[in-house]
């Protein structure tokens, strides 16, 4: 199978980003040929300056490394280094109804708060359509938001196909983890740099456990006993323990007799141990640079040659040839 998924650098990576899609990175580069990208003509659209924009992509490149993501086995690369996306997503562009754009929800959501979007924006899904089409992606591993794009992905794959009358592109289907596919924030909604109530993966200890005491908790008497289930607090501790501390903490809330500080306390141990040697691996990582991008490098030649093969087939399909 062909793995490909991208991450946009707009700023550090939190838990969501990790147990949404990270984590499926790092096993799926294992007996697969799997592409990843550190997004930065999407974030583009969000991140208007230039020195942040160079820092978060090299942070981004650190984090993913520290993870886990082995440069051997998986493509790391930017996507910027590689200029035949831009070209196919022109290519896609022309075949795209306004309509399909006008329904994706970062657009519509935008469009409802009253602020006006700009053409990156509105466009957005198309140059998504170009990074998953352009390297044959099967399988997009992504947490539960960027279903949608998938499915314009695969409109756009379609009807290109359809109309040009080959099978130019492969039509890619999406991975998401059920149970994290939709990690929660600090108040209860989902994890997301927009709404703040974001933790960091690599946030340093202090701030980690800081942010997790405020989790947002019911009023409940401690006495009483709680429902596990649909308890982001919960949600989030399920995601660092081990099987055995699972079971312990759901008997702890059937029994009552505790407080949400306990389990707070439990969940910011948990998330230190689970984070520690990935941390440990950035310290190191950061002490190397020349070494990180000489791995994006290697990478996007790597995903270069990919790239170029399936635009060239495109543009003989269109009249481009
Ligand atoms: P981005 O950068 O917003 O998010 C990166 C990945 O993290 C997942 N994610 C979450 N998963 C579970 N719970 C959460 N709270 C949570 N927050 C974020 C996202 O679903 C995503 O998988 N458009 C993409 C970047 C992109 C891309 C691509 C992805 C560009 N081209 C091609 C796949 C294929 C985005 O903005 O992701």
């Amino acid at each position: 199978m062909r793995v490909l998924s991208g991450i946009q650098p707009t700023g550090r990576f939190h838990w969501g980003n990790y147990f949404g899609a990270i984590r499926q990175y790092i096993d799926l580069q294992h007996g697969n040929e799997s592409y990843y990208f550190i997004a930065n003509l999407h974030a583009l659209t969000t991140v208007r300056d230039k020195k942040q924009l160079e820092q978060n992509t090299l942070d981004a490149a650190l984090d993913l490394l520290a993870l886990g993501l082995q440069p051997e086995t998986a493509t790391l690369f930017v996507q910027s280094d590689v200029p035949e996306v831009s070209e196919l997503c022109w290519i896609l562009m022309t075949g795209t109804p306004m309509g399909l754009l006008e329904k994706c929800h970062a657009f519509k959501d935008k469009k409802e708060r009253g602020l006006t979007a700009d053409a990156g924006l509105f466009t957005y899904p198309v140059l998504m359509a170009a990074d998953i089409l352009i390297y044959d992606a099967d399988i997009v591993p992504v947490g539960h938001d960027q279903i949608q794009h998938i499915e314009v992905c695969r409109d756009l794959a379609g009807s290109f196909n359809f109309h040009f009358k080959q099978e130019v592109f492969v039509l890619p289907k999406s991975k998401i983890l059920e149970t994290s596919a939709k990690v929660p924030g600090l108040d209860g909604e989902k994890m997301s740099k927009s709404y703040s109530n974001t933790i960091e993966i690599f946030e340093p200890v202090a701030a980690m456990r800081k942010k997790v005491m405020r989790i947002k908790t019911d009023l409940r008497p401690m006495e009483e006993p709680k429902d596990p289930a649909g308890d982001h607090l919960f949600d989030l501790y399920r995601l660092f323990a081990t099987a055995d501390e699972i079971a312990a903490m759901d008997a702890l809330y059937r029994r009552g007799g505790f407080g949400y500080g306990d389990v707070k306390k439990a969940l910011a141990e948990a998330a230190e141990r689970y984070f520690a040697p990935a941390r440990a691996k950035r310290e190191e990582l950061a002490a190397d640079l020349p070494k990180v991008r000489d791995i994006l490098a290697d990478g996007a030649r790597r995903a270069r040659k990919k790239a170029s093969e399936t635009l060239r087939r495109a543009k003989d399909a269109c009249g481009l040839g």
